[in-house]
């Protein structure tokens, strides 16, 4: 029972399903990316073959503490809930739940996190987290959560990953669709053509966006042009992607991966592996994400040109995701 401060008198605590969980998968950024934070467009899809799951499970019998605790092996976390810095994005999420769900007082057992996906490289970790994680607390009290609710919950702490986001992850990942994306605007989903050959390759490099996203910023003026051009590209992309035109969309990935360069967000690894890429057989290439490490995209026109790309980017250190 809990008390009511309205009321002044004890009410049942809302009941609580341990078991439940709830899943999300990665993104990529197919064009766009760092320009949708000036309200250009950006194009960006859900990758379901990684995912992050949530589950909240009930307390080990050795468990002696019996408080709400986060365990994720992913991300090397077992902490109580108690123990989190309040400037923690779990603990930040958890509270906008209870918040949002009126769940009074956290539940008697353990949120435990599992993600396949790479942390710092562009795939949308921490949106997927937030959204596994809200939908696992929607499912365990019952309620019915639209996409659009999740997407605006997982925003609220993207703020703390990114700084200023364009909001292009947590719809992603919440909608899981590919869309066509507008800050402030909302998306239009998109459709792709049947067999989309597109290979993500992991640089094995780290990098946080939210420096990448400041430093961006801090040349703004410097930018401007490019940022424009990047939205009248992602715009063409669009009917390319639309009209199931892939040497189109090769070449813009290729226009696209030039302009970022521009701006400084690519890196040494990056150029490399798309370079690699090109030299066997890709159609187009680039580095999605905010850049500076993380993950490149290639695309390729046949399977047996998939397979040839994969060894070679292999070869050059990088890791496959897809
Ligand atoms: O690196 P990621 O997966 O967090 O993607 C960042 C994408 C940016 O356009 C650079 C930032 C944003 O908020 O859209």
């Amino acid at each position: 029972m809990i008390v009511n401060p309205v009321l002044s008198k004890e009410i049942p605590l809302p009941a609580v399903r341990i078991g439940a969980s709830g899943v999300a998968p990665a993104k990529t950024i197919l064009f766009g990316e760092h320009a949708v934070v000036y309200g250009e467009p950006g194009i960006a899809i859900p990758l379901w073959e990684i995912q992050t799951s949530a589950r909240l499970l009930p307390f080990p019998t050795d468990d002696t503490a019996q408080e709400f605790r986060i365990v994720s092996e992913s991300a090397e976390l077992d902490a109580a809930f108690s123990d989190l810095s309040e400037s923690n994005p779990l603990k930040k999420l958890i509270r906008l739940i209870q918040e949002a769900f009126s769940i009074p007082v956290l539940p008697d057992c353990i949120l435990e996190i599992q993600s396949a996906i790479p942390i710092a490289s562009g795939l949308g970790s921490g949106a997927a987290a937030s959204v596994a994680i809200i939908r696992a607390f929607a499912a365990a009290y019952g309620l019915e959560l639209s996409d659009e609710k999740t997407s605006e919950l997982a925003f609220e702490i993207e703020k703390c990953y990114h700084g200023m986001p364009s909001g292009l992850d947590n719809t992603t990942i919440s909608f899981g669709k590919p869309l066509f994306f507008r800050k402030g605007k909302g998306f239009e989903p998109i459709h792709l053509p049947d067999r989309l050959r597109l290979i993500v390759a992991d640089s094995g490099l780290k990098s946080v966006t939210s420096e990448v996203v400041a430093d961006v910023r801090a040349s703004y003026h410097q930018f401007a042009p490019v940022i424009r051009e990047i939205g009248q590209l992602v715009r063409k992309a669009r009917t390319a992607l639309e009209n199931g035109d892939l040497f189109a969309t090769g070449a813009l990935m290729n226009e696209n991966h030039r302009l970022l360069q521009k701006m400084t967000v690519s890196n040494e690894k990056l150029d490399d592996l798309a370079a690699v890429a090109l030299q066997n057989g890709a159609i187009g290439a680039k580095l999605t994400g905010a850049g500076r490490g993380g993950n490149l995209l290639a695309l390729a026109e046949t399977a047996p040109d998939t397979l040839r790309i994969h060894n070679a980017l292999e070869k050059a250190g990088a890791r496959i995701i897809r």
